[in-house]
């Protein structure tokens, strides 16, 4: 069956962005001059997806309002012949790709924001992408999930492999034997084990391809010891009746969920986008030379 739908969650917190993240949704900041949802909803069109779930919360009104149209910056960008913005504001709102939201009224767990996609999924395939993860590769990451599916028919995980010392932080799967380049079978998945127990260095990085089985094991999953639906969990226990591969991604992730990743990833985008590109590498290789000489 043809993988069409997305669930984006997008109702966190984002506390680990405070202040800023007080009165705006973390979704929103801006990587050189784009939101970061953007870069995720691109990505979801350029493999294939045609509609897309927002779960959003409380504060996260201006993610509508960024795909929505904007008459009044329009008609002015048009009155002053900025036909370069204007192009750029009218693409965003005509992305080719059907957005809807709802709300997650409380922060109850990634399971618990995938759980609230069940009705607009219904009985197909569907991917989940995570907004703090950006892919790059030539292939996007979810177009290589939704292909390795058609191959196999198997719900798959993207992971990669991270610093062993940096385990706890992700969902992390004890691998079984590799069933083609790339492709893993699992014995089991743990969220965020302790850096001792963890099973392998292979994390999950945001970008999962379900099939819709895992709604009835999410509307069953225990809360976590922190009170949190976690969907490592569902997927866990779905691994025990049907097959979950991990595929792994040889691509570029830049984490934007936190305040230092998100910084190297903006000097990152900074150093390729047009306008910036130049100036920023001169100004970081000058800096290089005064904090050289500082030391
Ligand atoms: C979530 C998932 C975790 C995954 C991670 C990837 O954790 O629960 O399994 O490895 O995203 O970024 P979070 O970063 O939201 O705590």
């Amino acid at each position: 069956m043809k993988v069409r739908k997305a669930i984006i969650p997008a109702a966190g917190l984002g506390t680990r962005f405070m202040p800023v993240t007080k009165a705006m949704p973390k979704e929103m900041l801006p990587i050189v001059d784009k939101p970061t949802i953007q870069f995720i909803v691109e990505e979801a069109k350029k493999s294939g997806i045609e509609d897309i779930l927002i779960v959003t919360g409380k504060n996260k009104r201006s993610i509508e309002d960024h795909f929505d149209s904007n008459p009044e910056l329009e008609q002015n960008l048009q009155e002053k012949g900025k036909t370069g913005l204007l192009k750029m504001s009218q693409e965003i709102t005509h992305l080719g790709i059907n957005i809807y939201y709802t709300r997650q009224p409380y922060p109850a767990g990634l399971g618990d924001a995938i759980a609230r996609g069940r009705s607009f999924i219904g009985d197909e395939p569907f991917v989940v992408m995570l907004g703090d993860d950006l892919m790059m590769d030539k292939v996007p990451l979810t177009k290589q999930l939704i292909d390795r599916y058609s191959e196999t028919n198997a719900s798959t995980i993207a992971v990669m492999p991270v610093p062993h010392k940096e385990v706890y932080k992700y969902g992390i799967i004890e691998p079984d034997s590799e069933i083609a380049p790339g492709l893993i079978n699992v014995k089991s998945f743990v969220e965020k084990p302790e850096v001792d127990k963890a099973p392998s260095d292979y994390a999950i990085i945001g970008r999962y391809l379900l099939t819709p089985e895992i709604f009835p094991i999410l509307a069953e999953q225990k809360p976590d010891k922190g009170g949190e639906i976690q969907l490592t969990d569902a997927i866990d226990t779905m691994n025990k009746t049907q097959r979950v591969l991990a595929h792994v991604f040889k691509g570029t992730r830049h984490d934007v969920g936190n305040k230092e990743s998100y910084l190297e990833t903006s000097i990152e985008y900074g150093l390729k986008h047009p306008e910036t590109k130049d100036a920023l590498r001169k100004y970081i290789i000058d800096l290089g030379k005064k904090l050289e000489e500082q030391n």
